[in-house]
């Protein structure tokens, strides 16, 4: 028998043994996979030339290297004391450095991770996502990777052709590569002992309309954040074309492939490693995911309605860390003499959000419901009030007065990637201020 044939038998084995377990919120210690049957991203570049060019400080590229995510897993661990709140803490490195935790470093956030080695720095890359051949569970990263052997034998890579027929690998067609699920098994974080849903992106599409039998109506996470590139944003209330052309620099022309910029929310962290345009992309993605409208006809009354839908996101917004994401409404009137009345929502002189202001979000709690910042420390979700897909919230707004006739209401919805607050506890280099997004605006005079 040989060794490769040998090795599928026994991992097929310990697959198996595994499922046993998928029940349990525990995740097994698995046998580690030698980190040199990996292959760099530049290698995989050197063909795939654009893709390369894509992915390169994209957050998947950047995960394990994005400073606010280090800062503040290195803050959430420090001073743990409670065993299963540790265990949270640990974890963050099953997805946000994948290559490292299944090539045995490093396992956890408290290791040295000045150590990690050159290929585990380069976050979700693409020897990890293409040697995916199915999934465990669908939430803390289930993904079954089972690289080749290295460059000299680089394996199976998994896509969405079923006749690619290159040289230096062998391709398969995919039908996991192709579904939301692929993205939905990171997508979906749960805390490793108290189970409480700490991202939910992947269920909230699942339970969207986007998730639809109707080929007309389905479309996956791959059909936005895969047909995006530069100043086609390609959400669910803009068009998505097709973007032609070939997967290397040399084969054959297609009707379509896959970008891979992935384009999210954040418009600061892709600016500071040379990926301006991705900030840029985000910007675009944020201005085509939802619409405000006002209705002013109960001003007498001091209320003013407003009307938020979720036009362009297969999720809630905000989605993925919706604890730590701010959006919210800046709501000002000006009177006839162009003076500020009233306002809600703008920030302070610090760059910090009043606590009043009108925002959709979560908020997570202990066990006797007290609000904690902490994820390690999240018992519950006591708030969950984003707007989901497709989606409308309407808020009322009670003002303190009537407003002049003549009185200009500007309402916008803002996104920010962060909250001041938080940004301020964590000890060090201050934080440079973090963009504020217009998503949408709507003005109307009374
Ligand atoms: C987060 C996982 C992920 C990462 C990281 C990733 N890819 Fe992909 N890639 C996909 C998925 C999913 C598809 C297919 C999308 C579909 O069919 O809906 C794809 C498609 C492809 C294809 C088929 C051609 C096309 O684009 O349509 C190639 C080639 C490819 N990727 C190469 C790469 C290279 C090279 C890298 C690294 C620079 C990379 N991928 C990084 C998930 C990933
Ligand atoms: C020597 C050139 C070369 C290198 C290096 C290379 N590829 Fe490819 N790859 C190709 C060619 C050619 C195709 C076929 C393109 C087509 O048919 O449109 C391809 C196809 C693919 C596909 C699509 C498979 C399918 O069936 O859908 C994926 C995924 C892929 N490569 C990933 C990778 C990854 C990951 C790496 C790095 C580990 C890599 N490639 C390195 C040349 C290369
Ligand atoms: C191995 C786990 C993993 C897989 C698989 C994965 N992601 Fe991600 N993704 C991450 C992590 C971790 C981040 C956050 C990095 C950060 O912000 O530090 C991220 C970030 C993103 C972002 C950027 C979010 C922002 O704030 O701008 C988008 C968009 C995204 N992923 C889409 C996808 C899509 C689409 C797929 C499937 C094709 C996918 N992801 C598959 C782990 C994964
Ligand atoms: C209909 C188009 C569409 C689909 C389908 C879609 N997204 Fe998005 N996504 C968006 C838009 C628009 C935004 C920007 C608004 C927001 O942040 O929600 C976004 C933002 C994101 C972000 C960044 C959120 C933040 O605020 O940091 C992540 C991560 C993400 N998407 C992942 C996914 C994943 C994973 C899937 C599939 C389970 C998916 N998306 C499906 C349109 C889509
Ligand atoms: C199951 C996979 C998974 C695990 C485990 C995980 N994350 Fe993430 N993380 C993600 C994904 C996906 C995103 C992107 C979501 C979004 O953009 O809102 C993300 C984004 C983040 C961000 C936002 C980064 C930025 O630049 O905006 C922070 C901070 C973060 N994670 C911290 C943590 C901490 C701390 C832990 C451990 C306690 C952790 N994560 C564990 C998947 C994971």
């Amino acid at each position: 028998m040989s060794f490769k044939r040998r090795f599928k038998i026994f991992s097929g084995l310990s697959a198996g043994v595994i499922l046993l377990f998928a029940a349990t919120l525990f995740a097994l210690p698995e046998k580690s996979i030698h980190i040199d049957r990996f292959i760099m991203p530049d290698t995989c570049g050197e063909c795939h030339t654009k893709i390369f060019e894509q992915w390169e400080n994209s957050m998947h590229h950047l995960a394990h290297k994005d400073p606010f995510y280090s800062r503040v897993s290195q803050f959430f661990r420090k001073g743990l004391k409670d065993e299963a709140e540790i265990k949270e803490a640990e974890s963050c490195v099953k997805c946000h450095t994948p290559v490292g935790v299944l090539t045995g470093f490093p396992k956890k956030v408290s290791d040295d991770l000045s150590k990690t080695p050159e290929i585990a720095t380069k976050g979700v890359q693409c020897d990890y996502c293409h040697s995916a051949e199915t999934i465990k569970r669908m939430y803390n990263n289930g993904l079954v990777v089972k690289p080749g052997q290295g460059e000299d034998d680089p394996g199976v890579k998994f896509g969405p052709f079923d006749d690619a027929e290159p040289d230096f690998h062998e391709a398969q067609y995919s039908k996991l590569h192709t579904e939301s699920r692929i993205c939905g098994t990171c997508h979906n974080v749960k805390h490793v002992v108290f189970g409480t849903d700490l991202e939910t992106t992947y269920t909230e599409w699942e339970n969207s309309p986007y998730n639809s039998k109707d080929p007309k109506k389905a479309l996956t996470c791959q059909g936005c954040h895969m047909y995006q590139r530069p100043g086609i944003p390609a959400t669910g209330s803009t068009l998505r074309p097709e973007n032609p052309g070939s997967a290397t620099d040399d084969s054959v022309e297609r009707p379509h492939i896959f970008t891979h910029f992935f384009v999210g929310a954040n418009a600061l962290v892709p600016g500071k490693f040379n990926g301006e345009n991705k900030n840029q992309m985000a910007i675009e993605r944020l201005q085509n995911a939802a619409v405000l409208s006002l209705d002013t006809s109960l001003v007498r009354q001091k209320k003013l309605n407003i009307t938020v839908t979720n036009t362009g996101a297969g999720h809630s917004i905000p989605t993925g860390v919706g604890d730590l994401r701010q959006v919210w409404l800046e709501i000002i009137i000006l009177d006839k003499k162009n003076q500020k009345t009233f306002q809600s929502g703008v920030l302070d002189a610090g760059r910090e959000l009043p606590e009043d202001a009108v925002a959709f979000r979560t908020v997570f709690g202990d066990e006797k419901g007290k609000k904690v910042i902490n994820i390690a420390k999240a018992r519950k979700v006591i708030e969950d009030s984003r707007i989901k897909a497709k989606q409308s919230v309407v808020k009322t707004i009670a003002l303190p007065f009537v407003p002049q006739k003549g009185s200009i209401v500007t309402i916008r919805l803002l996104y920010r990637s962060m909250p001041r607050k938080i940004l301020n506890m964590i000890p060090g280099e201050p934080f440079e201020p973090m963009p504020v997004v217009e998503m949408a605006k709507v003005q109307k005079r009374i």
